[in-house]
C-alpha cells in the first residue's frame, strides 16, 4: 500500500476513551502485598480511542463518538486525539463523571493485569449516535468495540447499516451478542480468548481458530478474523479460509496490538484493498505496536509501516 494513491478511508469509531495508568513491576503483587514498582507511565488508551488513533495515523479520516469526564484526564485525552487529526466534535464531556481509567500492571515477564473503571464510557447513549448520523452518512466504515454500552453499540450498528456503511466489530471485552446484531456485522475481529468465549470452543492453533470462526459465520457474520498474537491471523469468509503468519519482531508490550490491527484494517479496506492485502497491512502495523510500550504511544504512523518489513 502506497500513501496518496487512494482517497483517504472515511471511518467513524464509536468507543471508549481511557487514561491508562501503567506500572512496570518485577512481578504481580499478591493479595494484601505492597510492592515497589520500577516505573509509572500515564498513557492515552481505551479501545475506541486506540482504534481511532491507529486509523488516523495510518491515513484514515476519522471521527470518534465517545464520552469523557469533565476532568484533566478527559481534557488531555481530547487534546491528544485532536493532535492525531481526529474529529472530536462528537466526544461529549459528561459533568460529574470521571474519565475512564485503566490501571495496568506490566511485569518483567511481559504479563499484564488490568482493572478498568468505565466512568464516562458508560454514558455513551443513542443520542450520541444520533448526533453522529450526518458524519456517518459520509463515511465508509463504522468501527465498534464493547467498552461502551451494548445498547449504544447495537444502535450505532443498526444506524450504520441503514446509512450504507460497512461495520467492523471488535467484541472486546466479550459479552453476549444478539444474533440479529451479529447479522449486521461485516467484519468481526477478535482474539483467541474472545473467540473461545463466544463459541465455547477451544482455540489453540490456526486450525481450531478456523473451526470456531466458521461457527461464528454460521451465526450471520460476514467475515471473521481471529487474531492469534505472534501466530498471526486466520480469516474466514464465504469463499473459504486463509491463515497468515505474523511478522517477526522483538516483543516489548502487546498492549494495543489488536486495536492497531483493527484501525489499520479499516483504513486499508476503506481505500479499496482486498482482504488479504488489508490484513497484511494490519499485521505490519500491529507488529510494530508490540515493539513499543503502552497503547497510543506504540501505534505507528503510515510512513513507518511502509518503510518496515521489506
Ligand atoms: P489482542 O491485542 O486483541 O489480544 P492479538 O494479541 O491477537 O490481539 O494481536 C493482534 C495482532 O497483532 C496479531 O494478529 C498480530 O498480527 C500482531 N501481533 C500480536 N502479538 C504479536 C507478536 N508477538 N509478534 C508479532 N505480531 C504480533
Ligand atoms: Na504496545
Amino acid at each position: 500500500m502506497q500513501t496518496h494513491k487512494h482517497k483517504a478511508a472515511k471511518i467513524v469509531v464509536v468507543g471508549s476513551v481511557n487514561m491508562d495508568l501503567l506500572f512496570k513491576t518485577p512481578r504481580m503483587p499478591a493479595p494484601g502485598e505492597t510492592l515497589m514498582g520500577q516505573s509509572f507511565h500515564q498513557i492515552h488508551g481505551g479501545k475506541g480511542a486506540n482504534q481511532a488513533v491507529a486509523a488516523a495515523r495510518l491515513g484514515g479520516e476519522v471521527s470518534l463518538i465517545a464520552c469523557v469526564g469533565q476532568d484533566d484526564f478527559g481534557r488531555s485525552s481530547v487534546a491528544a486525539l485532536q493532535a492525531d487529526g481526529i474529529d472530536t466534535q462528537l466526544v461529549r464531556q459528561v459533568s460529574n463523571c470521571a474519565t475512564g481509567v485503566a490501571g495496568i500492571l506490566l511485569d518483567d515477564s511481559g504479563e499484564n493485569s488490568i482493572v478498568l473503571a468505565a466512568g464516562a464510557n458508560a454514558e455513551v447513549q443513542s443520542t450520541d449516535i444520533d448526533a453522529g448520523k450526518t458524519i456517518m452518512s459520509g463515511a465508509q466504515f463504522l468501527v465498534c468495540q464493547l467498552e461502551t454500552p451494548m445498547a449504544s453499540v447495537a444502535y450505532a450498528i443498526q444506524q450504520a447499516k441503514t446509512l450504507g456503511l460497512q461495520v467492523i466489530l471488535n467484541p472486546a471485552p466479550m459479552q453476549d451478542i444478539a444474533t440479529d446484531l451479529l447479522n449486521q456485522v461485516d467484519f468481526l475481529v477478535l482474539n483467541e480468548t474472545e473467540t473461545q468465549q463466544m463459541t465455547g470452543m477451544s482455540v489453540e492453533n490456526a486450525e481450531s481458530a478456523v473451526a470456531a470462526a466458521q461457527v461464528l459465520r454460521q451465526r450471520g457474520v460476514g467475515t471473521v478474523i481471529v487474531t492469534l498474537g505472534a501466530a498471526g491471523v486466520v480469516v474466514v469468509t464465504a469463499e473459504g479460509s486463509m491463515t497468515m503468519p505474523a511478522y517477526k519482531v522483538e516483543v516489548l508490550d502487546t498492549t494495543a496490538a489488536g486495536d492497531t490491527f483493527v484501525g489499520a484494517l479499516a483504513v486499508a479496506l476503506g481505500e479499496g484493498e482486498g482482504l488479504q492485502k488489508a490484513c497484511d497491512f494490519a499485521q505490519r502495523a500491529a507488529a510494530i505496536a508490540v515493539t513499543q510500550l503502552g497503547a497510543q504511544t506504540s501505534i505507528p504512523h503510515r510512513s513507518l509501516v511502509e518503510s518496515h518489513f521489506h
